[in-house]
């Protein structure tokens, strides 16, 4: 899994999909830039979020709020006072780790532990082998099922009650060592903010201080009522993101995973309040059947119940996938009640009420929001299409090739058109002219360097359904040879239904 991880960011910067940040300074931790192919892809990502949410629903309407916000949206958000990570140093090593991280990595283990375990018994039993029954009875597995458990339900107490001291505890109890000295001396663990301030102008001191967005959803919150109004929107009804967020992670790793500066696409739904637990099994279910629809399935997505809410949520699930590094949080959908709404309006003294016309009363809606970052849909994206496979070579023999099985939708480029040789001037004009033909409707690609294999290696590693090649007939018959990024299968289309065929097909 290492492997196939570090594979897939090579493949990434070899193919013009993500760039470390400034990198001829040896980059800045935690921070990328997306290249020409990445670019494509993450607004494809964007671009079918926004219309799933907005365009598919008419009572979801867009915002786009500054990133810059007043200072006390903070405050009254709780970011100010709870918007903290629990660290921890080691001594030895001068690490800086978050406490819960280290312990949710001591669970890791033992997951991986009875793992190991099951896969054995498997191995020895072959087809006779129950699992289930194996779980509930191996002594191994039963003693790692039970410490894991007891570690994640002192986790989540200590995560929710803000028990730092419990959490060094638990370091100590589990024997936990610096993954870099393997020193268990380890300082107390001490709560840290992880919003990025700034200062506003030439205002010196508290009174100018501003923070970058932890989260766009306070946009969405501010600006409630001005939407509501401005599109005569009723409850329950919808108001969706997509911007930048910044968060000072203590530990920042996994490529694009955890990243510093991010991107959000957030919706809070207003809803009556007492309706939000539908709203929320509502979201729940929509939320999966979008990643099922660009390509998911049972083997790599997952709900998992939130053990310690955040401080705004009375439920919370977020939707897992299969990394390459293990099940981790893709998209968070929270119940978020009155919290936000109500804490606005005691800070600002506006009010943030709805009338519903329909009850003929006045209420601060309750709120449930999905919330998914770009980067992270960007990366869960790439590792599932991410394929090394051996294929017929077309002389009887096989072929090594990396090809990106991307959903047709988010594929950064739809089509290339690629003469079947440069230096016949006939072919490359044909060819031009069916790119010139194609290229105000899809991403399309003109190819005519290097023998044509080549320059299909090079489509299928950046995901490319359809590969067009004009070939000396297709000055005769007007039809191009069609290839199929997955099948490999050829198809000959007349260039009258090109458009036609991609269309059904993209
Ligand atoms: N408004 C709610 C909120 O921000 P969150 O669970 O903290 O909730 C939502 O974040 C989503 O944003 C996550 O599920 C993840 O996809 C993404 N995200 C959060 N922190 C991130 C980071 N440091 N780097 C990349 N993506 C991040």
């Amino acid at each position: 899994m290492d492997n196939l991880f570090k594979n897939i960011i090579s493949h990434c910067k070899t193919y013009g999909f993500i760039f470390p940040s400034s990198e001829i300074y040896d980059g800045l931790s935690a921070t990328y830039d997306y290249g020409p192919n990445g670019v494509e892809l993450k607004n494809n990502i964007k671009q079918a979020w926004w219309k799933s949410m907005v365009r598919q629903h008419e009572n979801i309407v867009g915002l786009d709020a500054a990133i810059f916000m007043h200072p006390k949206t903070w405050k009254a958000s709780g970011h100010v006072d709870a918007f903290n990570d629990p660290l921890i140093d080691n001594k030895t090593s001068k690490k800086r780790y978050r406490a819960d991280v280290l312990v949710e990595d001591y669970m890791a283990k033992l997951e991986a532990k009875i793992q190991k375990e099951v896969d054995k018994a498997k191995k020895r039993f072959g087809d006779d082998f129950d699992e289930v029954m194996y779980s509930k009875t191996n002594p191994r597995v039963l003693a790692n099922a039970e410490k894991h458990e007891a570690a994640r339900t002192r986790l989540a107490k200590a995560m929710t009650d803000g028990d730092l001291e419990d959490m060094k505890k638990m370091i100590e109890d589990y024997e936990i060592a610096c993954p870099e000295s393997g020193s268990r001396d380890w300082t107390e663990v001490r709560q840290f903010n992880l919003m990025f301030s700034t200062q506003l102008g030439a205002v010196a001191g508290e009174e100018g201080k501003l923070y970058l967005r932890p989260e766009t959803a306070q946009g969405i919150f501010v600006n409630f009522l001005n939407v509501q109004k401005s599109s005569r929107q009723k409850v329950p009804f919808g108001i969706a993101q997509i911007g930048k967020a910044f968060r000072n992670e203590i530990i920042a790793r996994q490529f694009i995973f955890r990243m510093r500066e991010f991107e959000q696409m957030e919706m809070q739904f207003f809803v009556q309040p007492g309706s939000e637990m539908e709203w929320y099994e509502y979201w729940k279910a929509e939320r999966l059947k979008w990643h099922e629809m660009l390509g998911g399935s049972s083997e790599d997505l997952r709900y998992h119940d939130h053990d310690n809410l955040a401080h705004y949520a009375n439920a919370a699930v977020d939707i897992e996938f299969k990394f390459p590094f293990g099940f981790k949080e893709l998209e968070g959908i929270h119940s978020r009640t009155d919290f936000d709404l109500t804490q606005h309006q005691a800070l600002s003294g506006k009010k943030m009420q709805y009338f519903d016309p329909v009850l003929n009363e006045s209420y601060v809606p309750y709120v449930v929001e999905t919330s998914i970052g770009v980067d992270r849909m960007f990366l869960a994206t790439l590792s599932r299409a991410y394929t090394e496979e051996s294929v017929p070579d077309g002389k009887g023999g096989s072929s090594e090739r990396v090809v990106l099985k991307l959903h047709p939708s988010l594929a950064p480029v739809k089509c290339a058109i690629l003469p079947l040789v440069k230096n016949n001037a006939d072919l490359t004009e044909k060819a031009r002219a069916v790119f010139d033909d194609l290229k105000m409707d899809y991403a399309a690609q003109y190819d005519e360097k290097d023998a044509i294999g080549r320059r299909y290696r090079r489509q299928d590693a950046i995901g490319t359904p359809y590969c067009i090649t004009v070939d000396h007939d297709s000055l005769e018959d007007n039809a191009v040879t069609v290839r199929e990024r997955d099948s490999l299968t050829q198809e000959r289309v007349s260039l009258d239904g090109l458009k036609a065929y991609l269309a059904q097909r993209l």
